[in-house]
């Protein structure tokens, strides 16, 4: 009698626990799962089109998401799959990624551009975008090591006036011709 207590006991205490292990929400990692086909495994972006979020600012992640939810920044995707994520998920998402080791992607740069970009960054973005790039500071991201056409896509919509420019930053660079924004590019994109 005693030892069928005990196993119906055991049984029960497995059953709520594995009742526990279900109701668990999923963690960050699992969810970022959903993003791996195109930012890569880990936030190392899978092509050449899609920016790298790992080791990305997690202030400008969670402001990039919001921005795609509200319809304040377009977007090819994510205008669409980020309704399918909670305001906490979108958190957890944001410091999973941040914790990652940055991805510099290898992307063939014209050096001469690359010179003239440098010119650019000194001139108009170096007070915003640390380290020619490669740090984040609050809401301004890193820039280094993203792959050359997912800036050039980037600055052509800055540019167009399709991606909002903050009044701040375009006070820098509302002045610059397009020859210069795609040696900008170049420069971030050469940056490791
Ligand atoms: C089908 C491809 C695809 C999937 C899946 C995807 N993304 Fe994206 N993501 C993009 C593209 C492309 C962009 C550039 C903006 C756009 O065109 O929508 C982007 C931009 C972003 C940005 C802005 C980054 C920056 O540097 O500006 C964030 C943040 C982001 N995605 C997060 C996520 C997260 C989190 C997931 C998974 C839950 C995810 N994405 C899934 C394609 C994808
Ligand atoms: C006043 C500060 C400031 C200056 C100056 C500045 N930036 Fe930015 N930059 C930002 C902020 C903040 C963001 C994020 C904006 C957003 O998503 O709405 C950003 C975003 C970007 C992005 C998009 C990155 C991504 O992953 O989506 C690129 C590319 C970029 N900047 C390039 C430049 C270049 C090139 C210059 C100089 C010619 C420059 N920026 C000057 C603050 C600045």
């Amino acid at each position: 009698m005693r030892k069928k207590w005990s196993g119906l006991a055991l049984a029960f205490v497995a059953l709520v626990f594995s009742a526990a292990a279900y109701a668990v929400p999923p963690t960050a990692e699992i969810l970022s799962y959903a993003c791996a086909g195109c930012h890569g495994t880990n936030g190392a972006s899978a092509g050449p089109s899609m920016p790298s979020l790992a080791g990305q600012s997690k202030v400008f992640f969670i402001d990039a998401m919001k921005k795609f939810k509200s319809g304040e920044r377009s977007g090819t995707v994510m205008t669409r799959l980020v309704k399918g994520y909670s305001d906490e998920q979108i958190v957890a998402m944001a410091d999973f990624f941040a914790k990652q080791k940055p991805a510099a992607q290898t992307t063939a740069v014209d050096p001469a551009l690359v010179a003239q970009g440098k010119v650019v960054y000194d001139n108009a973005c170096k007070r915003c975008h640390l380290e020619n790039g490669k740090e984040f500071e609050e809401d301004t991201p890193v820039v280094a090591g993203q792959w050359l056409k997912y800036l050039q896509i980037q600055m052509g919509e800055f540019r167009d006036g399709k991606r909002k420019i903050s009044e701040k930053k375009a006070e820098k660079v509302k002045s610059l011709t397009a020859a210069e924004w795609e040696a900008a590019a170049h420069f971030y994109a050469s940056q490791k």
